[in-house]
């Protein structure tokens, strides 16, 4: 029998389940353009609604995956990692955590991409290092993961095509938020880059993918249940994005602060716990580490002596980048921003921060805007730090004074001062497995 399109949406819409059959008629159909969109459409809105169940979950992640190209790290000698995160503001991760990674002996083959909206991307931030190259052949890729055990780049290849045809479907046709059909859109695309061991970082809060930890951690438990059932070793964090994470915000401004956490060893201190944490969980599940806790020593034991740091900067040459750090692309103008009274910093709102940062030239609103790499802002205080009155609180890095003067009123307006201090935030608020 051959399946029709017209009959999958229905028993889909009338709440039945679909079998691994079906998903592949849809799914295959549509990367064929034998499907069209408005059918894909109705099917997503019908999914959206009566959900899926966790095979439905994964059959609909197997067939995105083998939609398009899957690569295969069988020739390399290592263990090769991966890391996902859900996207934040300030979100520096990858830069410090990939060198720690290989300097443990971790292969890591990290495909990056560029931001959109309040949250930034690990491409935006590279490009910032004069000469760096982020579009690197495959051929380039594989042979630097071999040898220096860590490459960053764009995508190349045709990773999981299903996926962006539904992704922009789904964009337009408000069927985004859907648990199976968020962890089906992220797995199909990091199983693709076939990871021996990976770990996402799931973000919640006013910055973060999810509202709140209850979800985040529904979304985590989805992704890592595909993940379980396609023989991956993966693991999430559930950690918070309530306020940005590290300091600065902003391209040039990131890679600055990632830089000196490598050199310094050291760092903001919900920066380094995330990316130590992440880091133990790659050491234990590739192989690295007895435990979590062995793995959390690694990495710092890697942080801190500067081997981690020196990976850096041997990912930099490789890619055709300047180590001569200070050639990075700095604001005309740097206006400091003042508390308005003394106090605790009791909140503030990353996803305003984010948008501050955005309306400044960091960030994109439409995937075709130029990004200025130059702008964005640095906090010097975080959540739960006394700050007396009229105290240089952050500063906004940009071309125009009016944007500047704008800035500084967003921003004062998102930090709450209050006169007790706010309850320490978990930076691991959980660990999914
Ligand atoms: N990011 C993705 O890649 N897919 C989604 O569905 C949501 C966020």
């Amino acid at each position: 029998m051959t399946m029709n399109m017209v009959d999958i949406i229905r028993k889909k819409r009338d709440g039945y389940v679909l079998s691994r059959e079906e998903f592949a008629v849809w799914v295959q159909g549509a990367v064929k353009g034998e499907v069209p969109d408005y059918q894909s459409s109705a099917m997503l809105m019908a999914c959206f609604l009566r959900g899926l169940n966790e095979d439905e979950t994964f059959d609909l992640t197997m067939e995105m995956l083998h939609s398009g190209d899957v690569f295969d790290w069988s020739d390399l000698e290592g263990t090769v990692v991966d890391k996902h995160s859900t996207g934040g503001v300030g979100d520096k991760t990858t830069l410090i955590l990939a060198p720690i990674l290989a300097a443990g002996g971790l292969k890591v083959a990290k495909l990056s991409g560029r931001g959109l909206g309040h949250t930034g991307g690990t491409l935006d931030k590279l490009e910032s290092i004069a000469g760096l190259s982020v579009d690197i052949p495959e051929a380039k890729f594989r042979a630097q993961v071999r040898d220096i055990g860590i490459a960053v780049g764009g995508q190349t290849a045709e990773l999981a095509p299903a996926d962006k045809i539904f992704y922009s479907l789904r964009d337009v046709t408000a069927t985004v938020d859907s648990i199976p059909l968020i962890a089906a859109s992220i797995m199909s695309k990091k199983l693709a880059i076939g990871a021996d061991a990976l770990v996402l970082d799931v973000k919640y809060g006013s910055g973060g993918f999810m509202p709140t930890a209850a979800d985040a951690r529904r979304l985590a438990e989805a992704m890592i249940d595909i993940a379980k059932k396609a023989g991956h070793k993966a693991t999430a964090l559930i950690t918070p994005m309530n306020q940005p994470l590290g300091m600065a915000v902003g391209n040039a401004l990131e890679i600055a602060e990632a830089i000196d956490v490598l050199e310094n060893g050291t760092g903001a201190r919900d920066l380094v716990t995330v990316v130590l944490s992440l880091a133990a969980e790659l050491f234990y599940n590739g192989g690295k580490a007895e435990s979590r806790e062995a793995g959390l020593e690694l990495a710092k034991q890697l942080l801190e002596s500067g081997v981690a740091r020196d990976k850096f900067y041997e990912m930099v040459k490789a890619q055709g980048g300047n180590l001569d750090f200070s050639r990075l692309p700095k604001a005309p103008l740097v206006v400091p921003v003042t508390t308005p009274k003394a106090g605790f910093i009791a909140g503030m709102d990353a996803l305003a921060v984010g948008r501050t940062a955005l309306e400044l030239g960091a960030g994109r609103r439409v995937k075709t805007d130029v990004i200025d790499p130059a702008a964005g802002l640095v906090l010097y205080k975080k959540c739960g730090d006394y700050v007396d009155k009229d105290e240089i609180i952050a500063t906004i890095h940009c071309r125009d004074a009016r944007q500047a003067a704008a800035a500084a009123v967003m921003l004062s307006g998102v930090i709450r001062i209050e006169g007790e201090a706010p309850e320490a935030e978990a930076m691991v608020a959980d660990i999914v497995e």
